[in-house]
């Protein structure tokens, strides 16, 4: 078996790929149609091919890991075995390669999203050292009529220095810990855009029916704001931006990840008449709770 990162004309296969073992796991009548429209595996791999992994044999592509720098950390995930060819080591041997890419990067701490009700997807990870942290609620929420026109990025002509500053807000939730690229990656290929607040002390990162949202959904990828007395307030102003952006775009769904442990943010959320669409388990390697917390006002769901 060779694993190396993706090449350009193996793009389908993975995504193919990804969508059936996924589709497979979780009992799909078609497995392929997994994940509808959304366009997770080409949206990521098209901004930083090496940042995607294949595992070959015989020239085929039988497993895909992907791994996302948010400076200090990094996102492992979706990894993606054929079902064909589960239970043979395909999807530790690529897991043991991307984890190798992420220790030479120096990141302080990996994360990803996985079933808390798997035996084998938790002794996978806990295998190369990742120990389960709190549930993760996928939520989601009509998107509410607003006539506010949000600050965003995309159009704004901002370039990298705006997407440096925000790096303040998630710095003082965990050292070190930067969205620039993935900001970078949603903008640069046109399927987002970034909600900032007037004060600076926020934002919310947006795919717009488009890259890893599916059609009529704005899928919030990462949103925080600054700690302090007044995050609960600029959260919720946040959430406004995000309907006010949604709305604008003509989407009828806005969907975001909460780690549980962030009970102001998930209280806040569910005090909004967000629904849990399903749960999974934050993994962490070390086992540290990273940018979580009760007074954590940040959304992600490492997925
Ligand atoms: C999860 C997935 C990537 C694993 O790939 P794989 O190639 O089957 O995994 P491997 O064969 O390398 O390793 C699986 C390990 O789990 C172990 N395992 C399987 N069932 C287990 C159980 N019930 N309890 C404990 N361990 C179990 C196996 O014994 C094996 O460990 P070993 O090699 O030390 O024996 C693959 O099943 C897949 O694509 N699933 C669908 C997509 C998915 O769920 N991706 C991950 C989302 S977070």
């Amino acid at each position: 078996m060779e694993i190396r990162a993706i090449a350009p004309g193996e793009l389908d296969a993975a995504d193919r790929l990804v969508r059936v073992a996924f589709g497979t796991f979780l009992g799909l009548a078609d497995p392929s149609q997994t994940f509808g429209d959304a366009d997770v595996v080409r949206t990521r791999a098209r901004h930083s091919p090496e940042d995607t992994l294949v595992a070959l044999e015989g020239g085929e592509v039988v497993g895909v890991v992907q791994v996302v720098s948010w400076g200090s950390a990094a996102v492992l995930g979706p990894l993606a075995v054929a079902p064909t060819r589960w239970d043979s080591g395909v999807g530790r041997a690529l897991l043991d390669a991307a984890l190798t890419r992420v220790d030479a990067s120096g990141a302080t701490l990996t994360g990803l999203f996985t079933f808390p009700s798997s035996p084998k997807h938790v002794t996978l990870y806990h295998r190369c050292g990742f120990a389960p942290q709190h549930l993760v609620a996928v939520m989601a929420r009509t998107v509410a009529p607003s006539d506010l026109t949000p600050t965003t990025l995309a159009g704004s002509g901002a370039g990298a220095g705006a997407l440096a500053s925000l790096a303040a807000v998630t710095d003082a939730h965990y050292p070190g810990l930067d969205l620039a690229r993935e900001m970078g990656a949603a903008l640069d290929q046109g399927v987002g855009d970034v909600v900032v607040l007037e004060n600076g002390r926020g934002f919310a990162l947006c795919h717009l029916g488009a890259g890893e949202a599916a059609s009529s959904v704005c899928y919030v990828k990462f949103a925080a704001v600054a700690p302090g007395p007044s995050a609960a307030r600029d959260f919720a102003a946040l959430l406004g931006g995000v309907d006010a952006l949604a709305h604008a775009a003509g989407l009828t769904t806005i969907e975001a990840g909460v780690d549980t442990g962030r009970t102001g943010a998930f209280a806040a959320l569910a005090a909004a008449g967000w629904r849990i669409q399903f749960l999974g388990v934050r993994m962490s390697r070390p086992g540290l709770l990273g940018w979580s917390g009760p007074e954590a006002f940040v959304l992600d769901d490492l997925r």
